[in-house]
């Protein structure tokens, strides 16, 4: 009913209540996520949740896109049901604008002054448009920048296509894994990329990078005639995928994708996907509905796991030796200070 007499306001932002432990959250933080599509972010503006903070997008006059903490100062309504009116966030309740440094700049109650106190204002983020993506960055020693994705940076966007976000039920970490997971392609996507279930398959080729871990690894395709595909993952830590597939005698296939689960809490992600396939536009779309199929696959076994989040120490689980890359991927988190 009442927020006691003797709590004063926290300072800090990671809510009381989030599964992520403080350390572990102080340091994703610092990494940049995606949050939404650009092109999806127009003159409304949209709600959004980092690592359990509840974020509002909105576009400047200029069209640069902002982040702010979605509730208002003045009496914590969701800044977000709000409207955005010359590229300042207007809360519904009492109509105070704060501009994109977060600043209020017009009480409608006071009537017109401008010598509003500096306390009035709400917490702002950078936002960056990136690979047609809006990414922000909630930490207090934000990394430099968003990750780089080589794959997609340069097509040029019409060769591009971006899957309807969705929400899946499990940790990005866990999303990434599964994503790197050569031995349940066979069973999970038994109806849409198919394989040989009998048949064994051996670890990927592993190479260690500044920014991630690189995995090859061999596959055969049994649902669209038998395909023997090379596929190469570049993971970029602590939560971006670069997917490469090539298919051995056919040199004009072109499958390259960049698969971003976005923390949004301890136990969900809400991923993005990027496509480059080389097709038609009949193809490509088939392409995007395959793979959406895929990830529907997946979150049915994904959202089953009985424990969602990744265990950092290799004693929680049993691990076979195809298992090389997520463990390569498990010890380059702890490396991050992960787990701790
Ligand atoms: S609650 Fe936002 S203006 Fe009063
Ligand atoms: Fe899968």
């Amino acid at each position: 009913m009442f927020i006691p007499l003797l709590n004063k306001p926290v300072d800090t932002l990671r809510p009381a209540g989030s599964a992520i432990s403080p350390s572990d959250w102080s340091i994703l933080s610092n990494h940049w996520y995606p949050v939404a599509i650009a092109r999806e972010l127009l003159d409304a503006p949209l709600a959004v949740t980092l690592l359990d903070v509840d974020l509002v997008l909105f576009r400047g006059t200029d069209g640069s896109a902002s982040a702010a903490i979605d509730a208002c100062p003045h009496r914590h309504v969701r800044l977000s049901i709000g409207k955005v009116v010359d590229g300042q966030i207007v809360c519904p309740f009492h109509g105070l604008h704060f501009n994109q440094d977060g600043r209020c700049t017009y009480v409608p109650a006071l009537g017109p002054r401008n010598n509003l106190p500096p306390s009035y204002k709400v917490r702002t983020f950078e936002v960056r448009e990136r690979y047609g993506l809006l990414w922000t960055c909630i930490g207090e020693q934000p990394l430099e920048d968003v990750p780089l994705l080589p794959l997609i940076a340069k097509v040029p966007a019409d060769e591009l296509d971006y899957l309807a976000p969705e929400i899946w039920p499990v940790s990005a970490a866990r999303q990434v894994e599964n994503f790197i997971d050569i031995a349940h392609l066979p069973y999970v996507h038994a109806a849409t990329l198919g394989g040989d279930q009998a048949a064994p398959i051996k670890p990927g080729r592993i190479e260690q990078q500044p920014d991630g871990v690189l995995m090859r690894a061999n596959y055969v395709e049994t649902n669209h005639g038998i395909r023997h595909c090379a596929y190469t993952y570049r993971v970029v830590l602590p939560f971006a995928i670069e997917f490469k597939v090539e298919v051995e005698g056919d040199a004009d296939f072109m499958l390259e994708s960049c698969d971003l689960p976005s923390p949004i809490s301890a136990h969900q992600c809400k991923v993005f996907q990027i496509l480059r396939y080389g097709g038609s536009r009949e193809e490509r779309a088939a392409m995007c509905g395959g793979l959406a199929m895929v990830n529907r696959e997946d979150m049915v076994v994904l959202g089953a796991m009985r424990i969602p989040d990744l265990p950092l120490d290799q004693h929680h689980e049993i691990h076979l030796p195809v298992d090389n890359i997520s463990n390569a991927y498990r010890g380059r988190l702890r490396d991050l200070g992960l787990g701790r």
